[in-house]
């Protein structure tokens, strides 16, 4: 793997290692079905490990991020990192942290940012992917959302993968988990073996 694991170590984020080479694996994989695109950029550790494997094969990542942070990482909430708020607005702004990270591993030949909603981006949408990583908001109206908008551009054979799935209430909150099953039980998609809380589906059909 294309990838400097100092870069890595030094990118905020919530993403294992296991989780960011599982990443790197599909988006490698569908090298030759469409392009990437990811939901929740943060800082933009996935994209380092989606971007490199686009990279290497002449793919092109989407990363659509609004940067003003989801619920948990708002002043007062437990994911709150003071060191991304912006005091002059007074909001959250990760994207300086997030093209800081793109530059650093050279992904700037790879990587389009898009920020903003990802219901926004998703109106105008048009390109078939072949790999869509939802890490947005994890509530279950923006999981919900965020499948709604992006499933049906993932092309046969290409992958939906989704962060933080905890089949365990005790372990994290289950609003991704709800939304997974969901797309299973859609029947357009088969299952994989999950790597960490990442939840893998090959999108069903012939290519
Ligand atoms: C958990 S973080 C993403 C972590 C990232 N994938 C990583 O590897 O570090 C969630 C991100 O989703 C973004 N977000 C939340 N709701 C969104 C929406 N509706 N549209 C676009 N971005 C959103 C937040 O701004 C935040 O940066």
């Amino acid at each position: 793997m294309d990838i400097d694991t100092e870069i890595i170590q030094n990118i905020k984020g919530y993403l294992e290692e296991d989780e960011g080479k599982a990443l790197h694996e599909y988006a490698l994989a569908v090298s030759l079905t469409g392009p990437c695109l990811e939901i929740g950029s943060y800082c933009g550790k996935s994209a380092v490990y989606l971007g490199a494997a686009c990279r290497e094969t002449g793919n092109v990542l989407f990363c659509i991020d609004h940067h003003r942070g989801s619920e948990e990482q708002q002043p007062g909430e437990t994911y709150f990192d003071p060191a991304v708020f912006d005091y002059h607005t007074f909001c959250m702004d990760t994207f300086p942290c997030f093209r800081r990270t793109v530059a650093t591993a050279d992904l700037e030949n790879t990587v389009v940012p898009l920020v903003c909603r990802s219901e926004l981006a998703a109106r105008a949408w048009k390109t078939p992917l072949g790999l869509v990583f939802i890490d947005g908001g994890h509530s279950y109206p923006a999981v919900k959302t965020d499948y709604d908008v992006w499933h049906k551009h993932i092309l046969p054979g290409g992958y939906l993968l989704i962060h933080d799935i905890f089949q365990d209430p005790a372990k994290g909150g289950q609003a991704p988990y709800d939304v997974y099953r969901q797309a299973v039980s859609s029947g357009n998609f088969k299952e994989e073996p999950m790597v960490g809380t990442l939840g893998i589906l090959r999108k069903k059909g012939d290519k």
